[in-house]
């Protein structure tokens, strides 16, 4: 039996993981779980899973969650509140393995504790290894654990890899990543029709069924950027040797480009429960509960360059991830603002690129060798953010 917390478990990602979990109950068992205001989607979880430690951490939901729990079948567990909280279930010496499936800059700390105590870290809050790359992947190395990507793009990319692959080493003979996007809910829309697209449009994405952040992100193609920037810590790939390839289908999750001629891939369908079940289970395989791919009903994979005049926001990514240092740091907390607002309908779809471009204009970008100066380049980023927000 592996034991398991789960950051992030009322999310998109964390449903998943159950999922997965429930089809496996012989094989693991469920220490912590976490959640931010999704109280009543906890207390079913807890109910059913019966952790032994409980994260709410908004601290007045925790209050009201210690008391609804005290009356249920889960009466035992222990609740939690605040980040710190966060960082003591995720280095839990019964823990085995973390999840990190909390979404945004928030999950930076969480994550970075469990690497440092070498867990077996399955990684899906990209945001935290956009923001603190090189320190993230030293925690890992330090603590001597493992991590293993849970985007599906960088979990194609760990099964293309030779075997016997870790992340954060370069591997020999690979010419190129290619990291497969679907492009979104507006792939087909021209420059001027995106300039009155809605929310509810922006969410609802083509194949995937995800969080509203990531959604949002997947249609301003941020969220390949981010993919970008991650792929390149993960796999010490610099930016000129990760090419994006939009694949409307979904059905190619990436993709290693070999000296030899050789491209390895990676297909199935389009459900987070692959990558999960993939990296709970490595270097073994369990079953996931996603149905077979049936390639009589995929008979068609196409192919198409990104258009950066579009997804100027791509563009962006590939020019933080170039500078370095806290560049990319200043894009996501920039991103995280942008699309807060966007979701509030404070601003319009196409401000979102236009507000982060002016913000790091107009940041000073500085060596990120500190969690230090990570934390506090995205504190300032979100405060001029919030500034620049006024104008638009
Ligand atoms: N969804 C996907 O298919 C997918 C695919 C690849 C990668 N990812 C990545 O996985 C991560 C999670 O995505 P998601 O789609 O699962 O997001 P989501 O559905 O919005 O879920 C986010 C989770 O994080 C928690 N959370 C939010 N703010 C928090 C805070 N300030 N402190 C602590 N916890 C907080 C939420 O709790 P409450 O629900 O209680 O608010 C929820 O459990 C993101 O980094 C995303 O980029 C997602």
């Amino acid at each position: 039996m592996k034991s398991i917390c789960l950051l992030g478990s009322t999310g998109s990602i964390g449903l998943s993981t159950l999922d997965v979990l429930r089809l496996n109950q012989d094989r693991y068992s469920v220490v912590a779980l976490t959640a931010n205001k999704n109280i009543e989607r906890l207390l079913e979880q807890c109910i059913e899973f019966k952790p032994a430690y409980v994260v709410v951490v908004d601290q007045d939901l925790a209050e009201v969650f210690n008391k609804k729990i005290e009356q249920s079948e889960a009466a035992d567990t222990t609740v939690l509140s605040g980040i710190e909280a966060l960082e003591f279930v995720a280095q839990l010496p019964e823990v085995d393995i973390v999840v990190a499936a909390i979404v945004g800059a928030a999950g930076l700390l969480s994550t970075l504790t469990a690497a440092k105590a070498g867990k077996r870290l399955l990684l899906a809050n990209k945001e935290s290894l956009v923001v603190s790359g090189d320190l993230l992947m030293s925690a890992v190395k330090e603590g001597g654990g493992t991590l293993l990507p849970l985007d599906s793009e960088h979990n194609a990319l760990f099964q293309c890899m030779p075997d016997g692959y870790q992340t954060g080493q370069r591997a020999k003979g690979v010419r190129k990543l290619i990291l497969t996007a679907s492009g979104g809910p507006f792939l087909d829309l021209g420059l001027a029709e995106l300039e009155s697209v809605t929310v509810e449009q922006a969410c609802a994405h083509p194949n995937w069924s995800m969080g509203r952040k990531i959604s949002v992100d997947s249609a301003t193609m941020m969220n390949k950027g981010l993919e970008v920037i991650e792929a390149s810590y993960l796999f010490d790939m610099p930016a000129d040797l990760i090419d994006v390839l939009v694949h409307p289908q979904s059905i190619i999750h990436s993709m290693i480009d070999y000296v030899d001629g050789s491209v390895l891939a990676q297909l199935g369908n389009p459900d987070m429960r692959t990558p999960i079940a993939h990296a709970l289970a490595w270097p073994q395989r369990h079953e996931s509960g996603v149905s077979p791919l049936d390639f009589m009903l995929n008979k068609q994979l196409s192919f198409e360059q990104p258009s950066f005049d579009k997804f100027p926001c791509l563009r962006l990514a590939f020019e933080a991830l170039n500078m370095k240092g806290t560049a990319p740091a200043v894009l996501n907390a920039a991103n995280e603002v942008a699309v807060e607002a966007f979701l509030n309908k404070k601003i319009r779809f196409i401000d979102i690129s236009k507000l982060i471009e002016k913000v790091i204009n107009n940041s000073t970008i500085k060596s990120a060798d500190s969690i230090d100066s990570v934390l506090q380049a995205d504190k300032e980023t979100r405060m001029l953010s919030n500034q620049y927000l006024e104008s638009f």
